[in-house]
């Protein structure tokens, strides 16, 4: 068993001021959809290509990115000149991260069509031992809720949570920093998916999530929480201002995180580049908040990246700047500092 202090020394690194986390796990499936849509066909070499260029950006690396989420791939990777790709981010300062989780499967039942559970708690324990001694110090667990006028439903909020919390309780025996994702879809299309909507299930949902992982034992202190900010659907008619976001997330946050937690790394979930920039200093603008509240964005840090990059080698230069340019916008705003 590791000790706690261990662990909470490596959540506060996660959430040093002024940085926060790439979130680089895209699973294959999910890197091919966004190298689709740069005609870039996705190999073992273009992905390898793609996030040595990201991890070598060392600008964005040592000053605004405290770690990593990585994908098992990508964690066994070497760069082009034999360097695991682990070596060459923890050269930068950053801490090396790994997404455990399978993916979110159809949940058996009548709303099987719309909801799911993320599974990978099989194997768990000796996977999370192989990820420590390849280097990772952290991990992340994505469930997802859905919206609709009838649903998230109570067997949806409470299977997600009770695998998050028995996820996060596996990870701390194994002297790993879980990342709790309970993410609130923002995506979809539906109409009634309203800014008080969205904070009406974010804060069950996080009740549940706290509630279980009391229940598992999991040390507060170190962990991470990876929540979505309180915000209306896309397809929503009546958009939210962004000081909307920012004050119904802090008063959401509030009321369900406990301050024992040292950190919330959001998830950008959809949010053009600048909208999540301009959400994430709102809410640090708010102030006297008992947590460091920063980013753990993956489109909203390598959307312009990606871009910039097209699959060249001579755009590497362009690809770098592009994300050391975001990098430092979301630092800025995890100070509370970012200015349009
Ligand atoms: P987005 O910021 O693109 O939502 O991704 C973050 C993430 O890790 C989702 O699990």
């Amino acid at each position: 068993m590791f000790m706690t202090e261990e662990l909470a020394k490596i959540a506060q690194a996660m959430v040093a001021p002024g940085k926060g986390i790439l979130a680089a796990d895209e699973s294959s499936g999910t890197i091919k959809k966004r190298f689709d849509s740069i005609g870039v066909t996705s190999t073992e070499d273009s992905r390898r290509d793609y996030r040595e260029m990201l991890f070598r950006a060392d600008d964005a690396m040592q000053n605004y990115v405290s770690g990593v989420i990585l994908y098992d791939e990508t964690i066994r990777q070497k760069a082009k000149d034999g360097t695991t790709l682990v070596d060459v981010m923890k050269a930068a300062g950053s801490i090396p991260g790994i997404k455990v989780d399978t993916g979110a499967k159809a949940l058996a039942g009548r709303n099987a069509s719309i909801e799911a559970v993320t599974e990978g708690l099989d194997g768990l324990r000796e996977r999370l031992a192989e990820y420590h001694q390849l280097g990772a110090r952290f991990a992340k667990w994505r469930a997802v809720i859905t919206i609709t006028d009838s649903l998230p439903s109570w067997n949806c909020v409470k299977a997600n949570a009770h695998a998050l919390a028995r996820y996060a309780a596996l990870c701390q025996e194994a002297g790993i920093v879980p990342i709790v994702e309970p993410e609130v879809l923002m995506d979809g299309a539906h109409a009634g998916h309203t800014i008080e909507r969205c904070y009406e299930v974010t804060e069950w949902t996080q009740r549940v999530v706290f509630q279980e992982l009391y229940d598992a034992g999991v040390a507060l202190e170190g962990m991470v929480l990876k929540p979505n900010m309180v915000i209306a659907g896309q397809k929503c008619a009546k958009q939210a201002s962004p000081e909307q976001v920012a004050e119904l997330t802090v008063k959401c946050l509030k009321s369900t995180v406990p301050s024992a937690v040292p950190g919330i790394a959001f998830l950008s979930g959809g949010q053009s580049d600048e909208q999540a920039t301009q959400n994430l200093s709102l809410i640090n603008e708010i102030g006297d908040l008992p947590w460091k509240v920063t980013f753990s964005y993956g489109r909203a840090l390598q959307a312009a990246a990606l871009k910039a990059w097209g699959g060249k080698a001579e755009n590497v230069a362009a690809g770098q700047s592009a994300f050391t340019h975001r990098a430092k916008m979301n630092s800025l705003a995890a100070l509370g500092q970012w200015k349009q």
